[in-house]
């Protein structure tokens, strides 16, 4: 994994260097976890800590991991794109865009190459741009969400096979509040499966 991290860090920071982009690893379980939870990409917290799914990304992990009894150091926690995308307003603030093609190109081989090195027992994915680098463009949030599918991921030579569980995005939910139900009962699902 040491490698694999290293490796990331010297053809991203080629691209972005360190101080203007940070690049935000994955981590938590490498060894076959019960979990890996791939979101989307670091926002603004993330960044500044060099850690995903902290700050308010975090409080709703916690809830996650809450219904799932188990704790953050039990699972994998990872995002496709590994810097903070932004865009900066005509009155100079920063602020948080989606990922864009080229990054979501340049990305992806990367993620699927992590999940063959961490084997994890279930993906899950958070949000149509986690599930769309798993299983390409076609897939569909609203489609997929709270079952079980086996995917196969490949990466250069290696390839594996793992089921995939996709949930809502926690932050989708803000701006869709009904999908709130649909998430409860997704996770609530998703913990008979572990
Ligand atoms: N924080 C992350 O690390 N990933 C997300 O998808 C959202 C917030």
């Amino acid at each position: 994994m040491q490698s694999f991290n290293q490796k990331m860090c010297r053809f991203f920071q080629t691209l972005w260097p360190a101080e203007e982009k940070p690049i935000v690893l994955g981590e938590g379980n490498t060894d076959h976890p019960p979990v890996m939870l791939i979101g989307e990409a670091p926002g603004e917290q993330e960044s500044l800590q060099g850690r995903p799914f902290v700050g308010k990304a975090g409080k709703n992990l916690d809830g996650f991991l809450q219904v799932l009894e188990l704790r953050r150091e039990d699972i994998y926690i990872s995002n496709v794109v590994k810097i903070r995308p932004t865009k900066v307003s005509e009155k100079g603030r920063v602020s948080n865009r989606p990922p864009n093609k080229e990054e979501l190109a340049l990305f992806t081989p990367y993620l699927l190459e992590e999940i063959l090195l961490v084997q994890p027992k279930m993906v899950v994915t958070l949000g149509n741009v986690a599930l769309k680098a798993i299983c390409g463009p076609r897939a569909v949030i609203g489609d997929m969400h709270g079952k079980t599918i086996r995917v196969p991921v490949t990466h250069e030579k290696q390839t594996g096979e793992y089921p995939l569980f996709p949930l809502y995005h926690p932050a989708s939910i803000i701006y869709n509040r009904s999908l709130q139900a649909v998430y409860d009962e997704d996770l609530a699902v998703l913990k008979t499966l572990l």
